[in-house]
């Protein structure tokens, strides 16, 4: 287990931790989310004293410390940051569907992009470690592989509120962390579902999986992720948190196929292009992670990470 008491980022040493009062706090927003849950259980592995909130879905976990945050009220998150008085805070809370967003900017505007700065701005002030969850898709897919240097240039309100949030952070607290990150796979969690179960449970039942094969992204697990975002912790800028893969969706389902011993007749090759969805699609998202892997981020290959799920006696897999 690694220890927060290794945990340094410029000034901000902490000391040594041996009982859950002396334990340092981590704020993780959107712990009943998919990226949330993970980070919330790596964060305990690693010595953390975890404090996760939550919007609609409460988890009935005992050894998380849980809290209700609405990040549409600016009071709620500066009232639940005063009584929390974390050390450190991972935000991953957001409205995270690019569909639904794309057809309510206005509603998500709010929770995607002022809450995410007020939260940067409270520990600009607390002078605390801030890791913000942005996205591949703030650039449109047409100059990939992406570093971190690389200007956005979003498609979709999504990719916009995400890409304004970016530049907020970052000029209210220029030490914060904004990652990246790509398409994330794994097992779903009580609260939080993940496109996977779908895939598997369609091709298991042989029906029809019809998988994009013009739309490339740099998948990671959910696991590898919430690692990085500990990690991200220790650094500040911007971070790429993609995965060692090009691939697209079809064959991340050939992947998926190869590495579950699946049935692959339902599997289908279909195009991005003659689907049509809500929020514009970038082409090719794929990230360019060498500053996370100089730093520690250490993602796994798709198949070998499928095949970790499966050995894992994932539930519902
Ligand atoms: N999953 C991916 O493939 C992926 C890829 C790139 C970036 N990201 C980013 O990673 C982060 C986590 O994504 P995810 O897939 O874990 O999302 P998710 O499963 O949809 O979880 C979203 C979390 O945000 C909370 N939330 C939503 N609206 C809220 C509000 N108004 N106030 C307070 N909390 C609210 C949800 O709480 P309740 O469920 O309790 O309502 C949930 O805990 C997001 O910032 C997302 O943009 C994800």
């Amino acid at each position: 287990m690694r220890q927060v008491d290794s945990f340094k980022r410029g000034k901000h040493n902490l000391p040594r931790f041996s009982t859950i009062e002396s334990m340092a706090k981590l704020l993780v927003t959107g712990a009943s989310g998919f990226l949330g849950s993970y980070v919330c259980l790596q964060a305990q592995a690693e010595g953390w004293q975890v404090w996760g909130t939550y919007n609609q879905q409460r988890q009935p976990r005992s050894h998380l410390l849980r809290l209700p945050l609405n990040l549409a009220s600016s009071d709620a998150i500066e009232t639940l940051f005063r009584a929390v008085q974390p050390d450190a805070v991972i935000h991953t809370a957001a409205q995270s569907k690019p569909n639904f967003c794309q057809l309510h900017p206005t509603e998500t505007y709010p929770v995607n992009v002022d809450a995410s700065v007020q939260l940067a701005q409270l520990c600009a002030e607390a002078q605390i470690p801030y890791v913000f969850t942005s996205t591949d898709l703030v650039f449109d897919g047409e100059a990939a592989p992406y570093r971190e240097s690389d200007l956005p240039s979003p498609l979709s309100h999504y990719g916009r509120q995400k890409a304004i949030a970016e530049d907020k952070i970052l000029a209210a607290y220029p030490q914060a962390t904004v990652c990246r990150l790509p398409l994330l796979y794994g097992r779903a969690v009580t609260t939080a579902g993940c496109f996977l179960q779908n895939f598997i449970n369609k091709l298991r039942q042989a029906e029809p999986l019809s998988l994009f094969t013009d739309e490339f992204r740099t998948p990671v697990s959910v696991n590898c992720a919430a690692k990085g975002l500990l990690l991200a912790l220790q650094t500040q800028g911007i971070l790429h948190l993609g995965g060692l893969e090009r691939l697209s969706r079809y064959e991340f389902g050939q992947l998926l196929v190869a590495a579950m011993n699946l049935p692959e007749i339902g599997l289908r090759a279909s195009l991005r292009s003659q689907v049509n969805l809500p929020a514009p699609r970038p082409y090719d998202v794929s990230l360019e992670s060498s500053r996370a892997l100089a730093l520690g981020y250490c993602p796994q290959p798709v198949q070998r990470s499928l095949q970790a799920l499966l050995s894992d006696n994932t539930p519902g897999l």
